[in-house]
């Protein structure tokens, strides 16, 4: 029964031919010859079949080839590691400068957003958020908007073509509704948040913006109230040689309503092109809230008054850091944001 010994020099043969050269490789070879079901243990098998002569030829070279198999695979082994990252480790000079992670910063509007929320956070405004899609009643109705009423004209709405009553949200006015209609009062929040117009893309409009709306709400609030809140906001923002004017305007849920100009920051108020030779930029709407819009979330409005105001984050960012174009706001060009992100 000398098969078995050709069995023997054949597997050593077959076995020199293995190339080992990654970790699943150098399992496989250790199934296939070392392992419990392996070629190794399936000759030890059937060495009870040899003959009696040849028994001792055939143990001793079955001896010699299995040692052989494991030097075999501790040396596949070893070479392995020794091109693997554990290998590595070891020769790491970790006194050596480490690459460079170049870190972000922040969006232009998200620093902006962010200074505005700090300010009126030291005058004890809480930030409140709400949904961008929202139902008629809370972007419109709530807001002495009815169906039908012009103003509604003033912003071009995206309406969902699921719902008639849904759209994207055309100002967070409707975080205040939802907040009002919670009955906590006094109320002191401002609203940061996406709001969308349907206006046609260009250097100076978007179909979204940023806005941060805020209201205030307690017995006995004026409209001196008001303007020093936004004095104080602009004088902060802006710094202190910052002039404002409030002009009349015109909103349906506030009562008077006004808009607030300040001083050109890029000419000092002497005329140029961001102020079209008027010296004045306006920064935001403003008012007294409508006694219909707090009757329409269960306020009494002969024992509460309050004011309310809006702005557009791209538009101040615009006029802080002479930005031309609102277009870069939303096109994530590094070349553009990159000079931000050092700021705040
Ligand atoms: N909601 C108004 C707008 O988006 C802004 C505004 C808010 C005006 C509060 C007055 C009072 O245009």
């Amino acid at each position: 029964m000398n098969s078995l010994i050709e069995k023997i020099q054949l597997l050593k043969s077959e076995m020199e031919k293995e190339k080992v050269t990654d970790p699943p490789a150098l399992e496989a070879f250790r199934i296939k010859y070392l392992g419990t079901k392996g070629l190794l243990k399936q000759l030890m098998g059937e060495m009870k079949n040899v003959a009696p002569e040849n028994k001792k030829e055939a143990g001793v070279l079955l001896n010699e080839v299995k040692q052989f198999t494991e030097q075999y695979y501790q040396k596949a082994q070893d070479s392995i590691s020794l091109n693997s990252g554990s290998a590595l480790h070891s020769t790491l000079d970790v006194t050596l400068p480490g690459d460079p992670l170049p870190s972000g910063g922040r969006h232009p509007i998200s620093i902006v957003q962010n200074k505005i929320i700090n300010i009126f956070q030291r005058l004890g405004f809480a930030v409140a958020e709400g949904p961008e899609i929202e139902d008629d009643w809370h972007n419109f109705s709530a807001l002495n908007l009815p169906e039908d009423h012009p103003a509604r004209d003033m912003q071009d709405t995206f309406f969902i073509s699921r719902n008639p009553d849904w759209m994207l949200r055309t100002h967070t006015s409707s975080v205040q509704i939802r907040e009002m209609e919670k009955g906590r009062l006094p109320l002191r929040i401002i609203c940061p948040g996406r709001v969308f117009r349907n206006e046609t893309i260009s250097a100076r409009a978007h179909c979204f913006f940023n806005q941060v709306e805020g209201l205030y709400i307690a017995e006995q609030v004026s409209f001196a109230d008001l303007k020093q809140t936004l004095y104080f906001f602009v004088k902060e923002m802006f710094g202190e040689r910052v002039q404002i004017r409030f002009r009349p305007s015109y909103f349906p849920f506030t009562e008077p309503s006004a808009e607030m100009d300040i001083s050109c920051l890029i000419c000092g108020g002497k005329g140029c092109n961001v102020c079209k030779k008027t010296g004045w930029v306006e920064i935001l709407g403003c008012g007294m809230v409508h006694p219909k819009v707090l009757e329409n979330c269960g306020i009494d409005s002969r024992k509460y008054t309050g004011f309310a105001f809006g702005m557009g984050i791209e538009r101040l960012t615009m006029l802080l850091y002479e930005v031309k174009d609102l277009r870069l706001f939303s096109e994530n060009d590094l070349r553009f944001l990159q000079q931000f992100s050092s700021a705040l």
